[in-house]
């Protein structure tokens, strides 16, 4: 399994994302999309991605044997009292390659890139009581809070949200850079 950041989406990579966002939304993920979802919907939403990837927003791919398995999404903060901060953002594994370590690789690999930023602090918020919810406080982020009825499931009912976050250690060239 290899982990790479992606800069710009091409036509095949958009196939596999493509894949990878119906597959999860499929089994129940609430990741911001409501079923039944279509390829119109996820490709909408990929150049969106595609786009914003010249600006604040960066993106990790796992891929095994050529097929994407797994990827996730580091949004920075561009308001100006907010630049030492991101949001995780979309963290999928296919259904298929789940519990082989790709989601906790695809985190520790992100967080790492937010370090080398100079980034103090990531946010993230989850469905209450998902499988997610499991692997975030192994890796150290903290439980903010819970808000009820905040989104609703693929299928289509109300659920409550958790807020996490994870500070990063501060170094003293980010001391410097952040005032
Ligand atoms: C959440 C998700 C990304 C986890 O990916 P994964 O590749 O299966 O996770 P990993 O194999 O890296 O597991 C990381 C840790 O969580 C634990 N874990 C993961 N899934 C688990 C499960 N179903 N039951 C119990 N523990 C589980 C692992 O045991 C591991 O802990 P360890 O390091 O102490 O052994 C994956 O389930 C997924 O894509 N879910 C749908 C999308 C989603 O909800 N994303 C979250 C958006 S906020």
């Amino acid at each position: 399994m290899q982990i790479c950041q992606l800069t710009t989406i091409d036509g095949n990579t958009l196939e596999g994302l493509n894949a990878l966002l119906h597959d999860c939304v499929n089994n129940g993920a609430s990741i911001g999309f409501i079923i039944p979802l279509s390829n119109d919907t996820t490709h909408h939403y990929w150049s969106q991605v595609s786009k914003a990837l010249e600006d604040s927003l960066y993106l990790w791919i796992a891929k095994t044997e050529g097929q994407i398995v797994g990827s996730v999404q580091l949004n920075v903060c561009t308001k100006d009292n907010g630049r030492h901060r991101a949001e995780l953002q979309k963290l999928m594994v296919l259904s298929s390659a789940r519990q082989q370590g790709i989601g906790k690789q695809l985190l520790e690999a992100a967080e790492h890139y937010a370090k080398n930023l100079g980034l103090r602090l990531l946010v993230l918020d989850t469905e209450q009581g998902s499988t997610a919810e499991l692997i975030y406080p192994r890796l150290g982020w903290e439980k903010a809070g819970v808000i009820p009825d905040y989104a609703i499931t693929p299928n289509g009912r109300l659920h409550p949200t958790v807020y996490y976050f994870k500070r990063l250690p501060i170094t003293n060239s980010d001391s410097e850079s952040l005032q």
